[in-house]
């Protein structure tokens, strides 16, 4: 099993003079001013600086990303540059300042407007608007200026992240034929018939083919993004080996599915903070009298399914009046992206849906539905996660959905079940979920019966299953995995991946 030691461990060993540049959008450590002018710095939740700071402490590279606070004029130098972490400096952050009316374009238009309902095909149109689509150009060459910058014509590898960044690739490679690229895009790839509807659909392909290495998290959107390299640019897919040649350029296209630190959440939940909090929520929601709980943890965005699983719920209560009084499914997670009209609506839809159901079936001492919009403490996540009988992730598309891994890796008691659709990426690793499609209401709320219904020697026999999956490719393998081909061609005389492939 991969542990950060060992990826820290393969940098030392492996990089060799290279100097390891990552760059995505949201930056690493957050700075932010109390109400007594005292400074704090936090790495915000989630898998993806927890996999690559160690291997930034361990490289001594930079991290390039957007400013997100006024905070940080106060720590950066005149380049954008603060070392990081802020107690114990490491490594450099340099942060990329853009105007309110850039991040508009780049960020909320291109990237969250167009880019996104493209690629999860929830149904929600895109919009593609040439003036946002100038902002994505303009803030993708501004990122490419300070890599040049950090590069300063050293050996380099540079590690791009996600879909706010596709052009990137091109034009770092347009200025430096050197370095070696890799990407990983954390959202689905869709088919060419969808892509088509993307104006400058050549611009990010070619954008992205300047990448010597570029990972999906799951082998469909691996072939999705060559059947359209296939379809509309001049160039050789080999489809079997997963590669492309482009004029005298060659990608790598590789499936890495990403996951979490499987050991430090098995770790928390185990804690005393957890288990005081589990009694805390336990009476808050009732649980000690005996009622059920129901889990969905999302950020409200429109491809998580949340009025679907909440019309399953509702299809249940229907269906099998025993659960009234007793079951309550809870909905947990904070608005997000509220600047753009298809989540502000998303936001109003879930908003009267609950209201909806509790109207219909809620009674005096008991509501159905609880919704707290809203992030909480770590531990309080923990807490829940070890409470609830089920726990729900319904996306309609969904790249990976770490929720479900992170369901999985709080089990420490091997029970609860996870109810998954099969549009997210990790219904291809957890098998052992009961799959659903969250458009089919009625077999939706069959399979949360099922949940309630199943017996404890099978609800164990699952979890223990999932998390040996989960325990075993964890957030430090995906890192490895990405890093192995990127040192393996930097070493390598050859130009770049080549010989690799
Ligand atoms: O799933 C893609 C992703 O960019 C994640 O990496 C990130 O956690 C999530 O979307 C939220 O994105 P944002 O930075 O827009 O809040």
């Amino acid at each position: 099993m991969w542990t950060s030691d060992d990826l820290e461990s393969l940098v030392k060993r492996d990089l060799s003079d290279y100097r390891l540049i990552v760059v995505s959008n949201r930056q690493p450590y957050v700075f932010n001013i109390d109400q007594y002018g005292n400074l704090h710095s936090e790495m915000p939740p989630g898998g993806l600086t927890a996999a690559i700071d160690p291997l930034m402490r361990a490289s001594g590279g930079a991290w390039i990303a957007q400013s997100s606070s006024a905070a940080d004029r106060e720590v950066m130098d005149p380049r954008g540059r603060i070392p990081v972490p802020y107690e114990s400096p490491a490594y450099t952050m340099r942060l990329l300042n853009i105007s309110e009316y850039e991040n508009r374009g780049y960020y909320s238009g291109f990237a969250n407007e167009g880019l996104w309902p493209l690629c999860h095909i929830a149904h929600t149109e895109p919009i593609f608007d040439s003036e946002h689509y100038d902002c994505y150009q303009t803030v993708n060459r501004r990122f490419a200026d300070l890599v040049l910058d950090e590069i300063d014509d050293d050996p380099a590898i540079v590690l791009i992240q996600d879909y706010h960044l596709a052009l990137l690739p091109r034009y770092i490679r347009e200025a430096n034929q050197d370095a070696v690229i890799g990407q990983f895009w954390h959202i689905p790839w869709p088919n060419p018939d969808i892509f088509r509807i993307c104006p400058w659909q050549d611009d990010i392909l070619d954008g992205m083919l300047a990448n010597d290495l570029l990972g999906f998290h799951i082998p469909s959107y691996c072939r999705n993004f060559l059947d359209c390299v296939d379809t509309y640019l001049d160039a050789q897919v080999h489809p079997d080996r997963g590669r492309v040649d482009y004029g005298d350029e060659t990608t790598l296209v590789r499936s890495i599915p990403i996951s979490i630190d499987f050991d430090s959440i098995d770790a928390e939940a185990r804690t005393p903070e957890v288990e005081a909090e589990m009694l805390r929520l336990s009476r808050q929601l009732g649980l000690n009298r005996g009622r059920i709980l129901g889990l969905g943890i999302d950020r409200q965005d429109y491809i998580k399914g949340i009025p679907h699983r909440l019309r399953a719920v509702e299809r249940l209560l229907e269906q099998w009046p025993e659960y009234h009084g007793r079951l309550v499914f809870l909905q947990v997670g904070a608005p997000s992206r509220t600047d753009i009209d298809a989540f502000r609506q998303h936001n109003i839809d879930i908003e009267n849906t609950v209201n909806r159901i509790n109207e219909r079936f809620g009674r005096e001492d008991w509501q159905p539905i609880l919704h707290w919009p809203t992030t909480l403490p770590s531990p309080t996540f923990s807490a829940l996660r070890r409470l609830a009988d089920f726990c729900v992730v319904s996306s309609l598309h969904d790249g990976m959905n770490l929720v479900a891994k992170e369901y999985v890796a709080s089990r420490v008691d091997e029970d609860g079940v996870l109810i998954l659709s099969e549009f997210a990426g990790a219904a291809h690793e957890l098998a052992d979920s009961l799959i659903v499609n969250p458009y089919a209401t009625k077999q939706f709320a069959d399979a949360i019966h099922q949940a309630l219904n199943m017996d404890v020697a099978e609800r164990r026999r699952r979890m223990r299953k999932m998390r040996d999956i989960v325990r075993e490719n964890n957030i430090y393998k995906w890192a490895g995995s990405i890093m192995q081909p990127l040192m393996k061609a930097s070493a390598s005389d050859h130009s770049r991946l080549v010989s690799t492939a």
